[in-house]
Parts: structure tokens; C-alpha cells; sequence
């Protein structure tokens, strides 16, 4: 029996997991709206992870070099509207740069050391203590919370994840084979790494986005969020 079958459910958890592009966090924002909870990006935080790391000029495969500059960071939590961002050194981390294509690039290698990982997955738990959470990321109904109330994995075709990221973040200066081709090359990263890799975890549902609309997808995790 899973750790998820044995234990009772998280009454006041939601899991939004994914690839990169499939609306998780677009969605899980606006679910947490209508619902009432917190949003968490948890990408973000290994994003300005990455970025700190970057700008130590420390190697995000060198997992001793990367430890040392999470140690280094002084992190708090904002709340704001139904949000709970991730401050670094008292300040939010600057969006245009977390979201640049060098960050993009290096966030799946310092992603993937178990020692980064478990920092992560200890300060995802912790902001249980804030309140109800629309949490999203790849590993929340597998590792943070797998026994989450409500457990949905999103996807959709790397075409059309392409084009969402274009269309979120056109500030890249990319084309849309090139943020194809990167898409496919984080998930590949993220989907194979050892230590928590990005999947469909038991008791997740799933659901593709593709060809629905924003809309649609909301209603329907609205929906599911009150049968569970
Ligand atoms: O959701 P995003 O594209 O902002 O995430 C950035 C990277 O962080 C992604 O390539 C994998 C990693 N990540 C992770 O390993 N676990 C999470 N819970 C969230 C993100």
C-alpha cells in the first residue's frame, strides 16, 4: 500500500503538476481566486534559486557550490491578494530576470540535486501553516503533498505549450521552434532526473488542456475541487 493510500487526505491541499507551458500556473492563480486559498508557485522559488546561483557565478551542476548560495539566502513569505510569494533577502525576485531564457536554461540542473530538493520540499510543507494552498509545480502530489485533497496533473502538446510561453513571456526575444525545442529539452530533463522526476503520480487526475479554453479548464478543477 502507498503512503498516499494509507494516510488521510490533506482537506486543505491542492496539487496542480505539470510540464512547463501547460497553464498550471495561470490556472492554479485563477482556481485559488475563485476558491479562496493561496496560490504557490513553486518554480519560482527554484528559479530565483537558479538566478542567485547564476549571479554567484556558481556552476547549477555543481550541487556543494549550489548549496552554499542557498544557505547564503534569506528567504520570507509575502502574502498577497491569494498569494504566497517567496521573498529572497526581502525583496521579490525580479520577474523579467527569473523568467529569461539563461535562467530557463539552468533551473532543471540545480532542480536536480536531492539536497536542493528537500530544502524546497520542506519550505512548500511549512506554508501549510498559512492557510489553504493551490500549490503548483511537478512533484507536489507525488512528494510535497501526496495525499493533497484533490491531485491534477495538466499537460498539453509541446506546439501549444510553445506558443502559451511566447505569448506569456514575448520579452525572451525567442521564436516559437526555438521555446519548442527547449520545452522538449526541460521536460526530457525533468521527466529523467533520479530524485523526484516529473510524472503522473497515483491518484492524480488528469487533464488536457489543449483544446480547451482557460474557462473550461476552471470549471472543471472547480468542479472536481467539491467532489473530492
Ligand atoms: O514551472 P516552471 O517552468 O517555472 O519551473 C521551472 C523549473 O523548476 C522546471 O524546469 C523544473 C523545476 N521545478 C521542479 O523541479 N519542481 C517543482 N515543484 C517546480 C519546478
Amino acid at each position: 500500500m502507498s503512503d498516499s493510500e494509507r494516510s488521510p487526505k490533506v482537506a486543505a491541499v491542492v496539487a496542480i503538476d505539470g510540464p512547463a507551458g501547460s497553464g498550471k500556473s495561470t490556472v492554479a492563480r485563477l482556481l485559488a481566486r475563485r476558491i479562496g486559498w493561496f496560490f504557490v508557485d513553486t518554480g519560482a522559488m527554484y528559479r530565483a534559486l537558479t538566478l542567485a546561483v547564476l549571479n554567484a557565478a556558481v556552476a547549477p551542476e555543481d550541487e556543494a557550490g549550489v548549496m552554499r548560495v542557498l544557505s547564503g539566502l534569506r528567504i520570507d513569505w509575502k502574502e498577497s491578494r491569494e498569494e504566497l510569494c517567496m521573498l529572497v533577502g526581502g525583496k521579490a525576485p525580479p520577474e523579467l530576470e527569473i523568467r529569461s531564457a539563461r535562467v530557463s536554461a539552468s533551473v532543471s540542473a540545480v532542480a536536480s540535486h536531492a539536497g536542493v530538493r528537500a530544502w524546497m520540499v520542506a519550505r512548500q510543507r511549512e506554508l501549510l501553516g498559512r492557510g489553504a494552498l493551490v500549490m503548483e509545480g511537478r512533484d507536489i502530489g507525488s512528494v510535497v503533498f501526496p495525499n493533497a485533497r484533490l491531485k491534477v496533473y495538466l499537460d498539453a502538446s509541446p506546439a501549444v505549450r510553445a506558443r502559451r510561453r511566447l505569448l506569456q513571456h514575448p520579452e525572451a526575444g525567442l521564436d516559437v521552434a526555438q521555446v519548442e525545442a527547449e520545452i522538449r529539452r526541460r521536460d526530457r530533463r525533468d521527466q529523467e532526473r533520479a530524485c523526484a522526476p516529473l510524472r503522473v503520480t497515483a491518484g492524480a487526475r488528469v487533464l488536457d488542456t489543449s483544446d480547451r479554453t482557460l474557462d473550461e479548464v476552471l470549471e472543471c478543477l472547480e468542479e472536481w475541487v467539491h467532489e473530492e
